[in-house]
């Protein structure tokens, strides 16, 4: 007998009936940058439509997000000042922790506040840790870390999630959070995070790009698989409640082998340099932006993501109101 795959392709309302994956918005994490400074809203240039806001201002983005029924949001800071250590990432007055005092003054309980926990948009010298010499001293940097978590947490965080790639950080910031009575506050890890070529338009929005070296030596190499099984396992020990891998679209294999291995949520984070592709690749009139978008997000979710991480957030939402995906 012909097998005839084309019959449950032949009507719109039946290709919907038979999707195999299915999203919700519910799903969906909004990354926003916030900047030191008072009516700021200054469009990225390696990231057209998106934009750095100071804490003023935010919230013209986070309505729109709202409005489009992306109720989740992570915070990353641009401070005004940077140093060795970079005191700026746990400082109580600093950008996250305001960010988050005023997005908790506005909007209560209806958005979801996560934070980013890294050192590199802080320091000097644009490393996620601190220096000994020029390498990053691991098991330094890890009590400063926690100490960030810990204000993210202080100034109103529901989520921390850290993405420098130290060893043992996990567990530094679970007990820290702990001993301080955050012991409901869950932790995405960064767990599968690759040295990424991807991540060059997000250096150019945060400032963060490293003045020497690279991040080779704690970020993963691409070329590894089972050691992204590692890392996944290694921080759900450590007490990880949800995975992350990093970026999406060039890692769909990891995002599906550690979804089919680990019994928590597991995040696609689609990256700075995925959405600028996609951008420059429209703006040059060479792919269409909204069916590049929706495939993106969809292999993520189809991979085995069950939240997802896009600057495309909105576009996506829209999506799947429109039901074009979902
Ligand atoms: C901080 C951090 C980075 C990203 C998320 N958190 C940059 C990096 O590791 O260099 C990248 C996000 C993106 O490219 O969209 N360490």
């Amino acid at each position: 007998m012909i097998q005839r795959p084309r019959r449950l392709r032949g009507n719109a309302i039946l290709r919907k009936m038979v999707r195999e994956t299915r999203v919700d918005k519910s799903s969906l994490i909004y990354p926003i940058f916030v900047q030191e400074g008072d009516n700021i809203r200054e469009e990225i240039p390696t990231m057209p439509g998106q934009y750095r806001y100071s804490v003023d201002r935010m919230s013209e983005k986070l309505d729109s997000l709202k409005k489009a029924g992306v109720d989740s949001v992570i915070f990353f800071g641009i401070p005004d000042t940077k140093d060795e250590v970079g005191s700026g990432a746990y400082a109580e007055d600093g950008i996250v922790q305001k960010a988050l005092r005023e997005a908790r003054r506005q909007y209560g309980e209806e958005l979801y506040l996560i934070t980013d926990v890294c050192m590199c948009e802080y320091t000097s010298h644009g490393h996620c840790g601190v220096l000994c010499g020029h390498e990053v001293d691991n098991d330094q940097t890890l009590k400063l870390l926690a100490k960030t978590a810990l204000s993210h947490a202080q100034a109103g965080a529901d989520m921390v999630a850290p993405s420098d790639m130290m060893d043992g950080r996990v567990l530094a910031i679970r007990n820290e959070l702990d001993q301080n009575g955050f012991t409901n506050i869950p932790i995405m890890s960064y767990a599968v995070k690759y040295a990424s070529g991807f991540y060059g338009p997000f250096r150019d929005a945060a400032g963060s790009a490293p003045t020497f070296g690279d991040r080779k030596s704690y970020q993963m190499d691409f070329h590894n698989r089972k050691e992204g099984i590692k890392e996944a396992l290694t921080d759900i020990e450590e007490g990880a409640d949800l995975l992350m891998v990093k970026p999406a679209l060039a890692y769909q294999d990891i995002i599906r082998e550690v979804a089919d291995l680990v019994e928590v949520p597991v995040a696609a984070y689609s990256v700075s340099g995925e959405y600028a592709m996609v951008k420059a690749g429209t703006q040059l009139g060479y792919v269409e932006e909204e069916r590049m978008i929706a495939e993106l997000a969809i292999g993520a979710y189809r991979a085995g993501a069950s939240i997802y991480l896009t600057y495309f957030a909105e576009e996506v939402a829209r999506l799947m109101e429109e039901g074009v995906i979902g």
